[in-house]
């Protein structure tokens, strides 16, 4: 979605300030502007597109500021043009970058036509710009905060006034927003990728925080006025690890990390001896974990499909009921959540909007709940009772990969846990990790064979309609898979559990519709072969993900991708790598634009 760069400081803004629009373009947008202090005044750029449109712009501009403030717009209210894009002017003096949604915008906007002010856009961020020009005297800040009192919804802002170069006002509700400090300079910024390449030393504002900024300085303060102190933090990575490293795209870097980024989730969460699991940041809820006699898991997009596969191995290897609900429906569900009720939440960035109010909405039914994230110190990190992080670095590509797995990792860790305390025996959990610990290496033998899968996506380039099917934990691979390739390639994917094929898909198939049917040698490969044998009947071609030495699968299918022998319950975490290449590579064939592509963005912090 939207993002926000900010810099104050001794060295040229603009390069800084469009390095750092760079570095949030993963996050997906349409347009950019940038405002910066000059002669006095403010001068501000917006384009429509890519941020090269932006510089385009600048180009012959000589401002040698060193302060301001740049956007990458995701549109909401209006369609993607110039004057939709921000920086938005208050009409006088002010200008305003803005992530999220004002709610009562409609209502303060026909307050400010009545009282004279004139808009020139169709969005709720120049209603906020001159909301606070209206509140504003003097002093910046006291109308910032003003203003702020008016409005619903959501916000992370950045506000410069024309009348104070040495300042940029600052403040969130439900979008993040995280200061970067460094000597004799300052920076601010709604995703932590925008500022680490400057400085790793961090202050993660809270909702409702105030921030202002001068140069090497910043003062927070709360809606109420009140001082806050917030400790700095160290950001965990440097920016090599946001960066490409040789791959044309970060979604293949990505896939090719998971290997190490597997092997993240469970370093140092093994106890082998004993053949469980240790999983530190639940201490603080862990009786209540351990005795839960039911588990909600909430997500959205590919952290569901996430979910769905935990609870295949938790019901699988223990008592406990878990249903998986999309974050989106259980916000608005009639929810009778019993005392032993635990709610874990699952989000790679750790901000999407939907799983936020979900989180919110569990714990004002006062049940304990978990959070399954990988950006540390993102908003459902904070918000959760405790909570697990699935360390997989940085994840730029629009299609998640990396953090999936790894949040499938750290599902078999908690399901290793609570299954120890219920029916798994020591020899079985030691069984379960051995097993487990292979999966990386195995992750990596598939990778050997990505040329394999490259031939296969050339032949199957020229089709526009694809089905994904699969049975018990790989349905939802099959989901994902689907997933994977409908954002990337803007082809019909769909997917189905392979025994409701007859129901009605079937009736799809024919010379024209490729199946991509998952059957690893498992308790449902042979239904799998039926289904299998039902689609060739109809002509319909078929890619089958198996076994290696599966011979039999092979006469059924027109090409085979094999992955290495693994029990049956950790399959998932090798037969979604095939489907993540094919998807990559049949959306390369096709030119599309695989890291960012239409209409997503990385977060989706609006509902
Ligand atoms: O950050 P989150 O895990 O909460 O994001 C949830 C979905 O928006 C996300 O998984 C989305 O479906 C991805 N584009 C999938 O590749």
């Amino acid at each position: 979605m939207c993002g926000i760069i900010c810099y104050l400081g001794e060295r040229p803004a603009l390069p800084i300030l469009v390095d750092g629009l760079r570095r949030l373009e993963y996050r997906g947008y349409d347009s950019s502007g940038i405002a910066v202090f000059h002669n006095g005044g403010i001068e501000c750029d917006r384009a429509v597109g890519k941020i090269r449109a932006l510089e385009e712009s600048l180009k012959g501009k000589t401002l040698p500021s060193s302060g301001g403030m740049a956007h990458t717009r995701w549109a909401t209210h209006g369609a993607p043009s110039e004057f939709n894009a921000h920086p938005h002017f208050g009409g006088s003096r002010v200008y305003v970058i803005h992530n999220g949604i004002i709610e009562n915008y409609q209502e303060i906007k026909a307050r400010l036509l009545d009282k004279g002010h004139l808009f020139v856009s169709e969005t709720d961020t120049e209603v906020l710009a001159h909301l606070i020009e209206d509140c504003y005297s003097t002093d910046l800040t006291e109308a910032v905060t003003k203003a702020l009192h008016q409005v619903r919804g959501a916000f992370g802002i950045a506000v410069m006034s024309s009348e104070d170069p040495e300042q940029i006002v600052v403040a969130r509700r439900g979008s993040p927003l995280v200061l970067g400090l460094r000597n004799g300079e300052i920076f601010a910024a709604s995703d932590v990728a925008a500022l680490v390449s400057h400085t790793r030393n961090v202050v993660y504002l809270q909702d409702n925080d105030i921030a202002v900024l001068r140069r090497g300085q910043h003062d927070i303060f709360n809606l109420d006025d009140a001082d806050i102190l917030r400790e700095p933090e160290t950001v965990e990575w440097d920016v090599s690890a946001a960066e490409k490293h040789g791959y044309p795209h970060y979604m293949l870097k990505e896939i090719y990390e998971q290997p190490a980024s597997v092997e993240n989730a469970m370093r140092g969460r093994l106890v082998d001896d004993e053949g469980v699991s240790k999983l530190g940041g639940l201490n603080p809820v862990l009786d209540k974990v351990l005795n839960m006699d039911r588990l909600i898991i909430v997500s959205c997009g590919t952290s569901f499909y996430a979910g769905l596969i935990g609870r295949n191995i938790i019901e699988t290897c223990t008592d406990v009921g878990v249903d998986v609900d999309l974050a989106s429906e259980f916000r608005y569900r009639k929810l009778n959540l019993k005392p032993g009720t635990v709610v874990l939440a699952i989000s790679q960035s750790g901000e999407t909007a939907d799983t936020l109010a979900a989180v919110r909405e569990a714990r004002r039914k006062g049940v304990t709940v978990l959070g399954l994230v990988n950006v540390v110190g993102s908003s459902i990190a904070r918000e959760t009772n405790a909570g697990i992080y699935n360390h997989a670095g940085p994840e730029i590509g629009v299609a998640s990969t990396k953090a999936f797995t790894s949040q499938v990792a750290v599902l078999y860790l908690f399901c290793l846990l609570l299954a120890r305390r219920h029916r798994m025996s020591l020899t079985e959990g030691q069984e379960f990790i051995r097993e487990f610990r292979s999966i990386p290496q195995k992750i990596e033998e598939i990778l050997r064979h990505a040329d394999q899968i490259e031939r296969i996506a050339k032949r199957y380039n020229g089709y526009s309609n694809f089905l994904f099917a699969g049975r018990q934990l790989n349905h939802p691979i099959a989901r994902e898979g689907a997933l994977k390739l409908k954002e990337i390639s803007y082809l019909h994917a769909e997917a189905y559990a392979a025994g409701e094929m007859k129901h009605g898909p079937i009736a799809l198939i024919d010379e024209q519709f490729p199946s991509i049917c998952i059957a690893p040698r498992d308790s449902t490969r042979e239904k799998m072969i039926s289904n299998i044998q039902e689609i060739r009947a109809r002509r319909g071609p078929v890619i089958a993900i198996g076994t290696e030495g599966d011979s039999a699968l092979g006469e059924v299918c027109d090409d085979l991708i094999e992955i290495p022998q693994v029990h049956e319950l950790f399959t998932p975490l090798l037969t979604v790598v095939p489907l993540q290449l094919l998807a990559y590579y049949i959306a390369r064939e096709n030119g599309c634009e695989i890291d960012q592509p239409r209409n997503l963005a990385k977060s989706v912090t609006v509902e």
